[in-house]
């Protein structure tokens, strides 16, 4: 349902930058094109360098025409370009915030008193900004709200977070913080609640008695862009794993929560990150395995080795893909693994939840078939398919009983539909005032605490790293994860995608 939204004025900290350039420019551009956009909203984009209004604008109409090079809405345009203003923050400056508060709050100000601010800047740069703006009241809710939207990562551990938060805390209360999951933002991601809470018939089976375990991957194709001085101390481990697929896990793991309110949803999946069997820093390499990029093949071209990366240190131990073994200990979920996966130059790009069933009770059917038992799937294509597809066995016609697997597949998407992107949503969602999709403190802290102890031992072993060549589907040794022989990744969708290969 369309809501109308107040008027609001958005504040862009680092808007010439990537994420802005990439992500939150198009993304609101989408918003203005669809008539979503609040009608009397203004845009300040905040950075460095000094820019006059007009190249802003060509700044902003640029990296459209970047994101859609085969044509812009013109008139979606014009209205876009009338909402921004620039303003530039030079570091040294010690006016800035004054001159800041004046242009939003001045008695002429024309910039409506409801304000979200976007630190599209690196994390180390939060907390003083933050503080910044208080010091001169602009996050004072005396006159309008004023909402903050923080990206990841929150902190590199848990007391980092823990340290952050503290910061931020002095400054602004909880409902005032958006931590941003652009993958909560995901269209299929949300079907994951939607499938699992709108229809009955899953939930009977939903659980350990007819579970056998669950895979979340993520994969890409891409190595890291440039992006060495993040991801050096990042890692795949904390850039995609205690964050993004730590939220998937949770949704396909919550209880039905009291109702679809912000509290409610988030309430559960903090239950799930709790139960989570903690993991003794002895046991890690029997739940977690990690992998860096060699130098291979990939989309067809020879690529460099992660080493060999611009900004990388020759000797670094940085990992490019992670695999978790996790057990979620409660009623519903006592004895089945969570194994979530990630990986840079993998060969797909795909993100998926595939769901493994038990063998039925007996084999009654064994003679119909060739080969081991082929168990039930039910598949929850992410990105780039967004699908619901489940596997069964079916009766291959003809005047013999053999058996096949059959694929009963929904796709989410339909022609027509509307595509939006992640961020489009989740802005849409900042202005509502609605937190649902954004993370509480307690949810970025349990899944810290998850991670923790592999991070510990992983900063503690410096002297090896697995590798894998560019274009495979990571390093060998990740099987020892699995509990049993017959459990293997699935890497793709496709019945012939069950293989039990690595490579
Ligand atoms: C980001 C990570 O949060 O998510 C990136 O920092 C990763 O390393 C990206 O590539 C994946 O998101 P998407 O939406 O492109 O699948």
């Amino acid at each position: 349902m369309t809501k109308t939204l107040e008027p609001c004025t958005l504040v862009i900290f680092g808007a010439g930058g990537n994420l802005s350039r990439n992500k939150l420019i198009p993304a609101l551009f989408d918003l203005e094109a669809a008539g979503r956009l609040p009608e009397r909203m203004l845009i300040l984009g905040c950075d460095v360098m000094p820019h006059q209004r007009e190249a802003w604008l060509d700044f902003v109409a640029n990296s459209l025409r970047r994101t859609y090079p085969d044509g812009l809405n013109e008139t979606a345009l014009q209205r876009f370009c009338a909402r921004w203003h620039y303003f530039d923050t030079p570091i040294d400056d010690m006016t800035v915030y004054a001159r800041l508060q004046q242009l939003l709050e001045g008695t002429n100000s024309d910039f409506p008193p409801n304000v979200m601010y976007y630190m599209a800047v690196r994390p180390s740069a939060f907390p003083s900004i933050v503080e910044h703006l208080s010091n001169v009241g602009l996050l004072s809710e005396r006159n309008g709200w004023r909402r903050v939207v923080i990206e990841k990562p929150f902190g590199y551990d848990l007391l980092s977070a823990q340290a952050m938060q503290a910061g931020l805390s002095r400054h602004l209360t909880e409902p005032q913080i958006y931590r941003i999951d652009h993958y909560l933002g995901k269209a299929t991601v949300q079907n994951v609640l939607v499938f699992r809470f709108s229809n009955l018939l899953l939930e009977p089976i939903w659980n350990n008695h007819y579970i056998d375990h669950v895979q979340i991957t993520h994969s890409e194709t891409l190595g890291i862009e440039g992006r060495a001085d993040y991801y050096e101390g990042a890692g795949a481990l904390r850039d995609m794993l205690q964050s993004h697929l730590m939220q998937l896990l949770t949704l396909v793991a919550m209880e039905p929560p009291v109702t679809m309110e912000a509290e409610h949803l988030r309430d559960e999946k903090v239950k799930v990150l709790q139960a989570i069997r903690p993991i003794p820093q002895n046991a890690v390499n029997a739940h977690a395995f990690r992998g860096q990029y060699a130098s291979g093949v990939a989309g067809g071209k020879t690529v460099p080795g992660y080493r060999e990366e611009a900004g990388v240190a020759p000797d670094s131990t940085t990992e490019t893909y992670a695999a978790l073994k996790l057990f979620v200990d409660n009623w519903r979920w006592a004895g089945v693994p969570f194994y979530l996966r990630t990986g840079k130059r993998l060969p797909e790009n795909s993100s998926a939840i595939c769901i493994r069933f038990k063998q039925p009770p007996q084999d009654l059917l064994k003679h119909a078939r060739q080969g081991p038992p082929q168990p039930n799937w039910i598949m929850l294509g992410i990105q780039p398919n967004e699908c619901l597809r489940i596997e069964m066995q079916a009766k291959v016609p003809g005047l013999d009983l053999q058996t096949r697997i059959v694929s009963l597949d929904a796709n989410s998407r339909q022609e027509g539909d509307e595509d939006y992107d992640a961020y489009s949503g989740l802005l849409l969602d900042v202005m509502q005032g609605d937190r649902s999709l954004f993370l509480r403190i307690d949810e970025v802290e349990a899944a810290w605490r998850v991670v923790d102890p592999i991070i510990k031992v992983w900063s503690m072993e410096r002297d090896f790293i697995s590798e894998y060549p560019a274009g495979s589907w990571g390093p060998r040794g990740t099987y020892r994860l699995f509990d049993r022989n017959d459990q293997f990744w699935r890497h793709s969708l496709e019945p012939e995608g069950a293989d039990l290969q690595t490579y």
